[in-house]
């Protein structure tokens, strides 16, 4: 899926460019494509693709047609990819290495459980010591199904080639298919050509095929938060979009921000 903010008084060159490209991907059986208006935000649209399969989707990006499209597009609006169109099969994957992956499947959700007692004799009701903490449904943990992205990053910084800076940064990249790609700094004897965190665990992100993103959690062993730098601001946005970057050091959290706000009026590709 793709967030797709509309410069003022463009939104009918917009929606004519979009309905140009759900009919190429339709001819060219590509898949298709849905252009959503966001009902609170009249210039705010989601594009929603969905490929016949990957070798499709491939030959889309490929496909010349669809890049002049792409460019048209890049000067109406600013586009933000949000999620892969890549579906999430197996959601418990996303707790891997978390104490909450040992959960076992809920047995009294199902047919199972009209059917037959499969509960305790008293009852699902349990009570003292047996009774029964946290939400019962993968779904009810909301918000907290998450993967600790700031734990990820205290442990990739661990690895810091920092022996001239004596700085240590850890960065966790989460890619939108919910895998967690870790960087720390890197420094070496010419000083110029140390590499940030961040910056690793985005190039490492990318040369594993990801490309879309939605958190990065980054982590130094100081009291006041440390964000990223310029260059990192500037790689994280054209490859990223507007992540969350959650700041922390060893002990806590230093606060959560979108990185459109740190890198205000950038630089990207849609100014070339
Ligand atoms: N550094 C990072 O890795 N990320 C940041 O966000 C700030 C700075 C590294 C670069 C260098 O190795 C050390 O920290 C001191 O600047």
């Amino acid at each position: 899926m793709t967030l797709i903010d509309v410069k003022p008084g463009k939104d009918a060159e917009f929606l004519a460019l979009a309905t140009r490209f759900e009919a190429l991907l339709i001819r060219k059986e590509y898949g298709r494509a849905e252009t959503i208006r966001d009902e609170a935000e009249p210039l705010r649209f989601y594009a929603v693709r969905h490929w016949r399969d990957i070798a499709a989707a491939e030959r889309c990006h490929g496909d010349p047609e669809v890049q002049a499209l792409t460019t048209q597009l890049y000067q109406l609006a600013r586009v933000t990819h949000v999620v892969n169109g890549v579906r999430r099969t197996d959601t418990t994957k996303l707790l891997t290495g978390d104490r909450r992956a040992r959960v076992e499947a809920d047995r009294r959700t199902g047919f199972d459980r009209r059917q037959r007692n499969v509960g305790r004799s008293g009852g699902d009701q349990r009570v003292g010591p047996e009774r029964r903490l946290g939400p019962r449904r993968l779904r009810d943990l909301g918000a907290d199904v998450s993967i600790d992205l700031v734990g990820a990053a205290r442990r990739a910084r661990e690895n810091a080639e920092a022996r001239f800076s004596h700085f240590q940064v850890g960065a966790a990249l989460e890619a939108a298919d919910g895998t967690v790609i870790t960087g720390c700094n890197i420094e070496n004897a010419t000083y110029g050509l140390t590499i940030c965190a961040e910056r690793v665990a985005m190039f490492k992100a990318l040369s594993d095929g990801h490309r879309a993103f939605t958190r990065i959690a980054i982590v130094a062993d100081t009291e006041s938060p440390t964000p990223p730098c310029g260059a990192c601001r500037q790689i994280l946005w054209e490859f990223g979009g507007n992540l969350e970057v959650h700041l922390a050091n060893m002990k806590t959290s230093k606060g959560i921000h979108q990185l459109k706000d740190l890198l205000p009026l950038p630089f990207d590709a849609r100014l070339l």
